[in-house]
């Protein structure tokens, strides 16, 4: 499957199986994390990986999301604020760590998604009860939680805003017409629709170019 593929049907499941992941794709999936872009090269994230029951039942109540008791393998992804305060401002550095932490998750989730596996991603939770659970040191925390299982259902992916929404040619509320919608902005229509654009653009460098000899 493509990237592209992926990134389109990326979803989070609502519940799973609870069977084992292998500990080779767990480690994939980690090592996936551990790869992720970092902000002035600090890599700032640690991983915690919990399968015992009682702490996944913690991490359930503390996120109020029963996906995390039902998963076999939950990762808590932990930002060392401190270590990146060192490089950055403080109110940077967190900024840093939760960006860093976001493009390790979604590494992390299309990885497992290739193995076969499903993921949850949980930002809402409480951090200092999470890090006083699991001890974390001081200067460190916990930015996200990721629940991985072997899904049980078929979710609807839920509907995003259409790419002609969103994107805009050159300036904020230049449209391209319809062609933007889904994938049509590949085909043959943009061609049309930006033509007189491009047109015109190679018409002015032209008009420029003659005006120096004229
Ligand atoms: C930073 C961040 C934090 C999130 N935290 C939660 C969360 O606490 N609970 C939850 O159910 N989903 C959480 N999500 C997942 C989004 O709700 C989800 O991606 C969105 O609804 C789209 O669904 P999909 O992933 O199935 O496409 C979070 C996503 C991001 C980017």
């Amino acid at each position: 499957m493509s990237v592209f593929d992926s990134v389109l049907g990326l979803k989070s499941f609502r519940s799973c199986k609870d069977d084992t992941i292998p500990r080779k794709s767990m480690g994939k999936v980690l090592e996936a994390g551990r790869n992720a872009p970092s902000p002035g090269n600090v890599q700032s994230l640690e991983f915690i990986v919990v399968e015992d029951e009682h702490k996944k039942e913690f991490l359930s109540e503390s996120a109020g999301d029963h996906r995390l008791e039902e998963v076999p393998t939950a990762v808590i992804i932990l930002g060392d604020i401190d270590r990146m305060s060192r490089r950055f401002s403080d109110h940077m550095a967190r900024e840093a760590c939760n960006a860093e932490a976001a493009c390790a998750v979604q590494n992390m989730r299309l990885v497992a998604e290739e193995e076969g596996i499903g993921s949850c991603w949980i930002g809402g939770f409480d951090p200092e009860r999470v890090s006083e659970q699991f001890g974390v040191p001081t200067g460190k925390e916990p930015l996200d939680i990721l629940g991985f299982g072997f899904s049980l259902d078929e979710v609807e992916r839920p509907s995003k805003f259409g790419l002609n929404e969103v994107c805009f040619y050159d300036g904020y509320g230049n449209q391209v017409g319809s062609a933007f919608d889904g994938l049509e902005w590949k085909g043959l229509h943009e061609e049309r629709e930006i033509y007189g654009k491009k047109a015109g653009g190679f018409l002015t460098k032209l008009r420029k170019r003659a005006n120096k000899y004229l």
